[in-house]
């Protein structure tokens, strides 16, 4: 399988098919998968071998492509109805970050405004390019953005994985942290491991390492000990989803904010205009629950006696008001956020 660093995902030109690096493999192996149904892609994101709001976006905008090329359908308006349902099979898999419908969405009006198959299958391949590549240049900017909030020694919490994993590269969160690492700030990072599916210590702290930055890994239970002493001097986390009154990220986040405030630490959200909903509230999302399984057992290990119940959200909503500020690619957010999401209000319906 060919090299497609430093992407985590990407659209491979010669065999029609998505390649991207399995995440359920890190830290232990780093392997690049080939992806060459629509079904398959489905199955690869429930199991979050491609994960990350960010990423979702470009794997639901190369999956629609991917349904496009493949279909033998010649008749126009077949062709829409087949590619229509793998869209709709790929919104399901993930119902709360926004980005993956966004991504499925953007190819799906390329298709619907295509005047033959042919057409729709050049375009289709096109713009789910363009999502790929804007990706990147997206986090580069927020990165440029976010890192004036470092001051120039700090030490970072993040919880989860904002990372070149869950975006296209760079990273969203460790965006702003490569940034503010690039232009000569020196940036401790504490990595929450992040139960249950440990997206802190297998990937974030996988890929700073990787890159020399310096990282520590806590239990998520240890963060609020931390923030008392004294050793954390900021908080960034990325998101899956910003209402009009929430952020909404990975289960721990909400704790992290509330934790922060409590010590007057400052809480930052990084996140593309793509995640922004702001037409919605929380109230209107629906929070994925993933398997028991995740959290009763590790591997072939039963961590929880049978028969117990299990309650595994995946994400939470943190309240606007914990937010200090939202670093975006088009500037950083400050409350009160009724205004300053108007900036972002005609971006994020691209
Ligand atoms: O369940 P995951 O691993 O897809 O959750 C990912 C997160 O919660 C990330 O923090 C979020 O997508 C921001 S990614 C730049």
């Amino acid at each position: 399988m060919r090299e497609i660093e430093p992407f985590t995902i990407a659209w491979e030109e010669e065999t029609g098919s998505i390649v991207y690096i399995d995440q359920t493999l890190l830290p232990g192996r780093c392997e690049v998968v080939r992806c060459t149904t629509v079904e398959e892609l489905a199955r690869a994101i429930r199991r979050l071998e491609v994960r990350g709001a960010p990423a979702l976006g470009v794997a639901g905008a190369m999956g629609v492509a991917l349904a496009a090329t493949r279909s033998t359908e010649e008749n126009l308006e077949r062709f829409r109805v087949e590619v229509g349902r793998a869209a709709d099979l790929l919104r399901s898999t993930r119902p709360t970050a926004v980005n993956l419908a966004w991504g499925i969405d953007r190819v799906v009006r390329k298709v619907a405004m295509a005047v033959s198959v042919e057409e729709a299958k050049a375009l289709s391949i096109a713009e789910a390019n363009i999502v790929a590549e804007e990706d990147e240049l997206t986090c580069r900017r927020l990165g440029a953005f976010g890192e004036d909030l470092f001051p120039v020694d700090c030490t970072a919490l993040t919880h989860c994985n904002a990372g070149a994993l869950a975006c296209r590269c760079w990273g969203t969160a460790l965006g702003v942290i490569r940034s503010a690492v690039a232009a000569g700030k020196n940036v401790r990072v504490i990595a929450c491991e992040t139960r249950p599916l440990n997206q802190g210590s297998r990937l974030t702290c996988w890929e700073l390492a990787r890159d020399g930055i310096d990282v520590t890994l806590i239990p998520d239970s240890s963060a609020a000990y931390l923030m008392r002493k004294g050793m954390i001097d900021l908080v960034i986390v990325g998101a899956d989803r910003i209402t009009k009154d929430a952020v909404f990220n990975k289960i721990g986040t909400y704790m992290h904010a509330v934790t922060a405030r409590h010590h007057g630490i400052p809480f930052y959200v990084a996140a593309p205009a793509s995640t922004f909903d702001t037409a919605r509230t929380e109230e209107e999302i629906t929070v994925e629950e993933r398997d028991r399984d995740e959290l009763a057992y590790c591997g072939e290990c039963q961590l929880a006696p049978d028969g117990v119940a299990v309650l595994n959200h995946a994400f939470d909503a943190t309240p606007l008001d914990l937010v200090d500020a939202i670093i975006t690619e088009i500037g950083v957010l400050r409350p009160p956020y009724a205004e300053s999401f108007r900036l972002v209000g005609k971006r994020e319906n691209l």
